[in-house]
């Protein structure tokens, strides 16, 4: 799904740019240049960051199965 019609950012591409290190808005900015035109598309990406951020900071604090 898009979220950022102006520059065809997708929510994957959100979650793939957390995967990559993007932790902050600006960041995601700067990877993907979501939000980086008309804004309209802020306050979704801003939530799909913050959860993307939730999930990665999950994954990470799961044990590894042996
Ligand atoms: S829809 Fe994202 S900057 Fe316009």
């Amino acid at each position: 799904m898009y979220v950022c019609i102006c520059k065809a950012v997708s929510d994957l591409d959100i979650r793939r740019a957390v995967a990559h290190g993007a932790c902050s808005f600006e960041a995601l900015q700067a990877g993907t240049g979501c939000s980086t035109c008309c804004g309209g598309c802020e306050h979704e990406a801003r939530e799909l960051l913050a959860d993307a951020l939730e999930r990665e900071q999950v994954a990470q604090a799961l044990p590894i199965a042996a």
